[in-house]
């Protein structure tokens, strides 16, 4: 019984090594305390901090982001913070008490024993150390060329307020104060470094949170460079591409089952528009678009508005999001269960689909081309393609058999018509185009060309591997 209460924690610890890859930045930084940057958009935020030590009073979850270019590491904090205090104004006085932001970095993943420190409270006042096996100065270090901002920067005191909710911190380190350490300057694409980012202090609910656990067993204290996190300079800028690959859609489809059960007195089943709250899942321009943004509004409530704060787990909390991040993403943004290789034979062969479709250049043409389905569709719009029926004929592939006055017969989709003219796009993937006093009869049908029921006719295995292979079908890059 003992022995299996130790093993758990320790596995859970094991099973979540920390990493995160840091992106170049796009464009310079201002370091203004408002990351309003293309690169701070786009880049990932790390993974939520953990409040290692943590007896009662709110989580308060912080979203830490890091850029690089070839002078600056860029390091930001966005706090979430109900009470925000700090009184600290002299350079390397004790800012931990306040509300405060650290960073702990050790540039060689070899010898992470030798680490520098930045420390900076709500306030904007900094401490720094150099806990390295060369440094022989004072207990303080003097970085060079350091700048930083915070929400509150320059005030003579921070004091707690009603208004208070969050609080952020940007800063820009000059590589060149590592130069000592690191095995590159500037670094590398995939240089490692080790680090950890850190939260702590504050009059009221002053938690200690961290990006890299600590795991229990270990000295109960941030200066434990053993445990920091892994990071690795990648040389693609932040982006689009790189925001959206860093979503996490672990445990959506638990996320869904607590969604429908906790939130559709007011929002629409799966996702859609209810009585009393809009759609969660509609293609629209969302105001809260990162997952943390959601974590805050669905753990806080959204002030003015019916939407009410959740008291519910953290844990069911993210999986509500990334449930609702799978219904609002693209087929190409999602992972996949099925076998892409696989899907493309069935495509070809059994499906028949290549004879309507084309995708790079190649199939038929009856059909739509396919080659960049997976980014303009969603997985659910892919799988309702599939199975249909779809109830009316698509604009552009209206089925239409033609009699003509030489006697032939034509089957074929309305490509364009007007009064005088039709192009129609036969089976034959012939486009012909026709006066319509050359048409003796034109029959409209129902049933769109497009066969439906592969859920039936092809196995679930097949099936899925095809979603997989349609998926995957982007201009862009896949994840
Ligand atoms: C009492 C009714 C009610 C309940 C219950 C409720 N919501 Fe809401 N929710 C609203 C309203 C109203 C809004 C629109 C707020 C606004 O105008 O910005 C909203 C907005 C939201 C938004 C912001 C949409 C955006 O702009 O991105 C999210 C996310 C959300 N709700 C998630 C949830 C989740 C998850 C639950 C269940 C845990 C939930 N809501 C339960 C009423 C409710
Ligand atoms: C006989 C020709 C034909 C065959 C065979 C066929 N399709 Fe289609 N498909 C169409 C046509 C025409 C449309 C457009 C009209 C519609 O959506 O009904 C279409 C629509 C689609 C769409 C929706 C495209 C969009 O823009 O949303 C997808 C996805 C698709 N087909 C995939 C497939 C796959 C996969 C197969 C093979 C399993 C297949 N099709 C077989 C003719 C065909």
């Amino acid at each position: 019984m003992r022995l299996f209460a130790l093993l758990v924690p320790l596995l859970c610890f094991a099973q979540r090594p920390v990493e995160y890859r840091i992106h170049r930045a796009p464009s310079a930084i201002k370091v203004d305390a408002r990351l309003d940057e293309p690169g701070w958009r786009f880049a990932p935020p790390t993974s939520e901090f953990i409040f290692n030590w943590h007896e009662s009073g709110e989580k308060e979850p912080t979203e830490a982001k890091l850029l690089w270019d070839d002078e600056n590491l860029y390091v930001s904090w966005r706090c979430s913070d109900k009470h925000i205090s700090a009184l600290e104004t002299k350079r390397h006085g004790p800012v931990s008490k306040d509300d405060c932001v650290e960073i702990f970095l050790s540039p060689n993943p070899a010898a992470v024993k030798n680490y520098y420190t930045f420390e900076i409270n709500a306030i904007g006042t900094m401490l720094n150390r150099c806990r390295t096996s060369w440094w022989t100065g004072p207990p303080t270090w003097e970085p060079e060329g350091v700048e930083h901002r915070t929400t509150f920067h320059g005030l003579a005191r921070k004091d707690e307020s009603s208004e208070d909710h969050e609080w952020i911190v940007e800063m820009a380190i000059p590589l060149k104060n590592f130069a000592r350490n690191a095995a590159h300057m500037p670094p590398l694409p995939g240089d490692e470094w080790r680090l950890n980012l850190m939260r702590t202090g504050g009059k009221t609910n002053a938690q200690h949170s961290t990006w890299s656990p600590i795991p229990p067993g270990s000295q109960k204290s941030f200066h434990t460079p053993e445990n920091f996190g892994k990071v690795v300079f990648d040389a693609e800028p932040a982006s689009r591409r790189t925001a959206r690959a860093a979503v996490s859609y672990e445990g959506a489809a638990e996320g869904k089952t607590i969604y429908n059960r906790s939130c559709t007195m007011c929002h629409g089943l799966d996702g859609a528009a209810g009585d009393r709250a809009p759609a969660l899942g509609a293609q629209r321009r969302y105001t809260r678009r990162t997952q943390a943004e959601l974590f805050d509004a669905i753990r806080n409530g959204i002030k003015g508005t019916g939407m009410p704060g959740s008291p519910m787990p953290e844990a069911d909390i993210r999986k509500i999001i990334a449930f609702l991040f799978s219904i609002r993403a693209t087929a190409v943004d999602l992972p996949v269960t099925g076998d892409v290789e696989a899907g493309s034979k069935v495509f070809h062969g059994k499906g028949g689909c290549s004879g309507c479709h084309m995708i790079r250049g190649q199939g038929g043409l009856l059909g739509p081309d396919l080659t960049n389905i997976g980014a303009e569709r969603r997985m659910e719009e892919l799988r309702h393609a599939l199975i249909g029926p779809r109830p009316v004929p698509v604009r552009g592939f209206q089925p239409v058999t033609l009699r003509t006055k030489a006697g032939a017969v034509i089957r074929g989709v309305v490509k364009n018509e007007n009064n005088f003219s039709m192009q129609v796009l036969g089976r034959d993937n012939k486009l012909h185009l026709l006066l319509r006093d050359e048409v003796t009869s034109a029959t409209y049908e129902k049933d769109p060309p497009m066969p439906a029921g592969f859920d039936r006719k092809l196995t679930a295995a097949e099936f899925e591997d095809l979603l997989a292979f349609l998926s995957r079908q982007s201009r862009r890059k896949a994840q």
